[in-house]
């Protein structure tokens, strides 16, 4: 279907070999991923000393609606990985059981300390940042602003950390904007930037403060393509500059041009796990889709 498209980051003539290693480290894992739930008790204790997220067995209930059944999910350092499938799959869901929003079973570790059982404030504490369906900015305030007034009171032992640099200590506004390309729309008030601007203020007020791991969900909605084009680089530039990332859009060509590695949810299961190319030609995944936007990815 696709074999002529090459993602992104290999094209481009400025050559981005970090990402081609990141995504070469991911190949190398991913047979082990696929077999997660098979695993004794005894590599399964190796893999929670694994660096980055490291979900296991995730299942979410609403009466009786299965919205996650029993999920697998690993997101390494410096990796973009992507999460799709159609309406009511339980992508959402699934970012809720990961933040601690909606209780789940299973478990869950952060570089190698679980979270399990723990309110998301105390995962956000851990190193879980996120993004929300549809959320909005103060149009009024500036793009700083917007940034502050969801800072959190900085209490002792962050500021020891920031103070001393100790690792994991946290990104100011100023180096979250620096990540995202908008360090010189700082001042600027949040309603006069474009709506691509304005998704990326929304991923740098998740990402100002500790993280670890960021959870973007439909970041890019109503982006037109070339918008989503310049966003996806600037989640290749996050990963980049250490965390994990978890995207999840419908709009295929920013996800499979984007991310390492590739999950497809159906009917609140993990259905496919790969690399995009994998992923272009895989027939469960083109079932998943059949009628929906998977030749966009082509384009
Ligand atoms: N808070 C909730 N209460 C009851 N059912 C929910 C709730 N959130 C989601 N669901 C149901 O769980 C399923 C998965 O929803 P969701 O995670 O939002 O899917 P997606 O993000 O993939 O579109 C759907 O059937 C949805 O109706
Ligand atoms: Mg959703």
């Amino acid at each position: 279907m696709s074999e002529h498209v090459q993602p992104e980051h290999v094209q481009s003539e400025h050559g981005q070999p970090d990402h081609r290693e990141s995504e070469h480290r991911e190949s190398e894992h991913r047979e082990s991923e696929h077999r997660e739930s098979d695993r004794g008790p005894s590599e399964r204790a190796e893999s929670d000393r694994a660096p980055g997220l490291v979900a296991r067995g995730l299942t979410v209930r609403y009466g009786g609606v299965v919205a996650n059944d029993d999920i697998d999910l690993r997101v390494r350092p410096g990796s973009v990985v992507g999460l799709i499938g159609p309406n009511g799959a339980g992508k959402t869901t699934l970012v809720d059981a990961v933040t601690g929003f909606t209780p789940a079973e299973g478990e869950i570790t952060l570089n190698g300390q679980s979270l399990t059982g723990m309110p998301p404030h105390k995962r956000k504490a851990g190193g879980l940042a996120r993004t929300w369906q549809s959320a909005e900015l103060f149009g009024n305030l500036t793009v700083e602003e917007n940034l502050l007034v969801s800072a959190r009171k900085v209490g002792f032992a962050s500021l020891v950390r920031d103070v001393f640099g100790r690792a994991g200590a946290g990104r100011s506004a100023d180096r979250a904007l620096e990540t995202v390309g908008l360090t010189d729309a700082r001042g600027s008030l949040a309603r006069d930037l474009t709506l691509g601007q304005q998704k990326l203020v929304g991923v740098a007020r998740a990402l100002a403060g500790r993280c670890d791991l960021l959870l973007l969900d439909e970041p890019a909605a109503g982006l037109d393509s070339n918008e989503s084009r310049e966003f996806g680089a600037r989640v290749r530039e996050i990963a980049k500059s250490g965390p994990g990332v978890l995207l999840i859009d419908h709009d295929m060509s920013l996800v499979l041009n984007v991310c390492d590695v590739v999950y497809v949810m159906e009917f609140g299961k993990v259905i496919f796990t790969g690399t995009p190319a994998e992923a272009r030609v895989d027939a469960s995944v083109a079932a998943a889709y059949l009628g929906s936007p998977m030749e966009e990815a082509d384009a």
